[in-house]
């Protein structure tokens, strides 16, 4: 079976990984500083900046902890987009306000965004669908403009830049995703960016039970009772460790590598898949933009893309959907109408995308979509 997802991992993860455990301490120490310094100049932002996180959910639940969100107050954000962005709004009491996306390119639009806006508003979050960035320069203006925080769930855009600009690093607040299923992956892990240092320092401090010191060893020096601690504030403990760090600092080295195959895949696909009648593939990215090519999708007529979807499986391809509507999520209570979201989550379909895949799976990949599609089976 082909894969929507599949991390690339091999020796020089399990020498760091090794290089770890014969250190003898694995938890949260230097490998994860070094990882925040390299991810940070990868972004281009200072390392005071970042905070590592055992998810990205964690961090989206972190961010609306600090943009104060509660009862009473809004979050705007696209209807398409993923749950636990809407989780970390309506778990504080707040208010999840879905907006509709351009139907083409699964993002939503700064008129979307602006729709929503209201009084209550305290942030909004976006994403950048499947790596594209859409109009998030656009979207952080008008954030900037009415005083609200852009929260940029960042998940699908580790190496997505709009200039020289990395997604993630336009509004107040960036978290990134190192899941399993990411390009860049440390099994479970993430990044936290906040742009004003004081809210940063706030935001490491509530990955760490709130404590105003880190360890009793850093205080052995300056107090006489070095196990002694104070809390600014009542949090959980959300940190990664070194073992993830150590992973993390080689696939950071690796990346460009696997976003230039994706983008030699999403070309390929491009070409040939466009070629099939009724195959409509995503629109050309503007000037200026770079994708990651998280995901790769197609959009085929309401009628016809569950029936693809299952000869694809039957076939050894599997596909998926990213992201399902959150404004039908029942327990959102939510009745509003989104055309666009609604008409491509019935025409979207996500397929294989990733940088294991070699030229005979994409071959493959593309060979059993058009026999789909046009119904003549593939000799295999
Ligand atoms: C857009 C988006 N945000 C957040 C996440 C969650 O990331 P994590 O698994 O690190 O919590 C995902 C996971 O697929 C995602 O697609």
């Amino acid at each position: 079976m082909l894969n929507v997802f599949q991390p690339t991992l091999g020796d020089e993860e399990l020498a760091a990984v090794r290089e770890v455990f014969e250190s003898g301490w694995i938890g949260r120490g230097k490998r994860t500083a070094r990882f925040e310094e390299e991810f940070a100049h990868h972004l281009g932002i200072a390392p005071g900046l970042l905070a590592s996180v055992n998810s990205c959910t964690e961090g989206l639940f972190i961010a609306m902890e600090l943009v104060n969100a509660g009862p009473g107050d809004e979050v705007v954000m696209p209807t398409i987009g993923f749950i636990g962005a809407a989780n970390a709004v309506a778990s504080r009491g707040a208010r999840p306000v879905f907006c509709d996306v351009d139907p083409r390119t699964l993002n939503a639009r700064v008129a979307d965004i602006e729709a929503k806006i209201s009084p209550r508003t305290r942030a909004v979050i976006i994403l950048h669908y499947g790596g594209q960035p859409g109009e998030v320069a656009e979207i952080a203006a008008l954030c900037r403009d009415r005083g609200i925080t852009l929260v940029e769930d960042s998940a699908c855009s580790v190496a997505s830049r709009v200039g020289d600009l990395v997604c993630g690093t336009f509004g107040g607040i960036g978290a990134w995703s190192f899941d399993s299923m990411k390009i860049l992956v440390t099994g479970d892990g993430g990044m936290l960016f906040v742009r004003d240092s004081e809210l940063a320092a706030r935001a490491a401090k509530i990955t760490y039970l709130g404590l105003e010191q880190t360890s009793g060893l850093s205080q052995v020096g300056n107090a006489d009772r070095w196990w002694e601690f104070e809390i600014s504030s009542f949090s959980r403990r959300s940190t990664s460790n070194d073992l993830t760090a150590a992973i993390g600092s080689v696939q950071l080295r690796r990346l460009p590598g696997f976003v230039a195959r994706r983008h030699a895949i999403a070309e390929y696909y491009d070409r040939e898949l466009s070629a099939i009648p009724g195959v409509r593939c995503p629109p050309p990215l503007p000037p200026g933009h770079q994708s990651s090519h998280w995901l790769y999708w197609i959009q085929l007529d309401a009628g016809v893309r569950d029936s693809v979807a299952r000869r694809l499986y039957e076939r050894d391809v599997y596909t998926t959907l990213r992201y399902p509507p959150l404004h039908k999520v029942r327990l959102f209570a939510d009745s509003s109408v989104l055309p666009g979201a609604e008409r491509a989550a019935l025409e979207t379909l996500n397929l294989p995308m990733h940088q294991a895949l070699d030229d005979a799976a994409v071959d493959m990949v593309v060979a059993e979509v058009r026999a789909a599609v046009v119904g003549h089976p593939v000799a295999r």
